[in-house]
């Protein structure tokens, strides 16, 4: 049995004070860390507060990190840096980060290998462009980017790696994914898996669906047998709805 997971991506949204906010008012309704893994990806500027205040039932994780260990490379952040904050997780290829900041599979894999190095667990997002599932190229996409973002790791380490299926069409649009074809792409990803590593490591890895997430779409889509959670952006920002995303994953 793979342990659900619902992670909010917050992006660049709250201040420090509406991120605490947040958290005090979620912190009790949480469902219990033997049921769900709930985690907040927050702006780095706030993370070392949201980790003295998380519980055992909310995590935290960053949205960005760099690969380098050190240098000249002014507003990065490195993974030891997040990890002297003690944050447990950190996003790394989410779709904004490819379109905006030139990220390539080739700077997802270092930055992977790197979180992994550290002790960082890296919840490494792949998805397709609208055009591409238009004109049938999904399965060569996700092909791509998850043999490249795991070139080099080895599977040992991928118990501490969660994959993101987060199809670019659907993320902030309002357009979901249907749950068949969210659920079909997290299985093709999960044979991926299988094909680079086992049938164990296949069966183990936890996948989730990102794009659109809402208290209206959440059941239906965590009722399918690929799909281990959610990244949810939008509608994580908000404690009541928050809430009922994470008590949705409880199987
Ligand atoms: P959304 O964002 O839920 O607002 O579509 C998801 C994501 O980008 O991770």
């Amino acid at each position: 049995m793979r342990k659900p997971i619902m992670a909010g991506n917050w992006k660049m949204n709250k201040t420090r004070d509406e991120a605490l906010e947040f958290v005090y008012q979620v912190q009790d309704a949480l469902p219990s860390k033997e049921k769900v893994e709930t985690i907040i990806c927050a702006p780095s500027i706030i993370l070392r507060d949201l980790v003295k205040r998380q519980g055992d039932n909310l995590r935290i994780g960053a949205q960005n990190m760099h690969e380098k260990d050190s240098g000249a490379y002014t507003g990065e952040i490195s993974a030891l840096m997040l990890k002297s904050t003690e944050v447990e997780y950190v996003i790394i290829g989410h779709s904004e980060r490819r379109q905006y900041f030139n990220e390539t599979d080739e700077s997802v894999n270092a930055k992977v290998k790197k979180a992994l190095e550290v002790g960082l667990k890296p919840i490494v997002c792949c998805g397709e462009l609208l055009e591409q599932r238009e004109n049938g190229t999904t399965h060569e996409v996700l092909d791509t980017q998850i043999s490249k973002a795991f070139a080099d790791v080895c599977e040992d380490s991928l118990s501490n790696v969660i994959i993101a299926y987060e199809p670019v069409w659907a993320i902030g649009t309002g357009k979901v994914a249907s749950p068949e074809m969210a659920d079909e792409a997290c299985g093709y990803i999960r044979s991926l898996v299988e094909k680079l590593y086992s049938k164990k490591a296949a069966n183990e890895i936890r996948i989730l669906y990102g794009g659109s997430v809402s208290t209206k779409s959440v059941n239906e889509l965590m009722a399918q047998p690929n799909i281990d959670g959610g990244l949810v952006g939008g509608a994580s920002l908000k404690a009541d709805s928050f809430i009922e995303l994470c008590n949705a994953c409880v199987k």
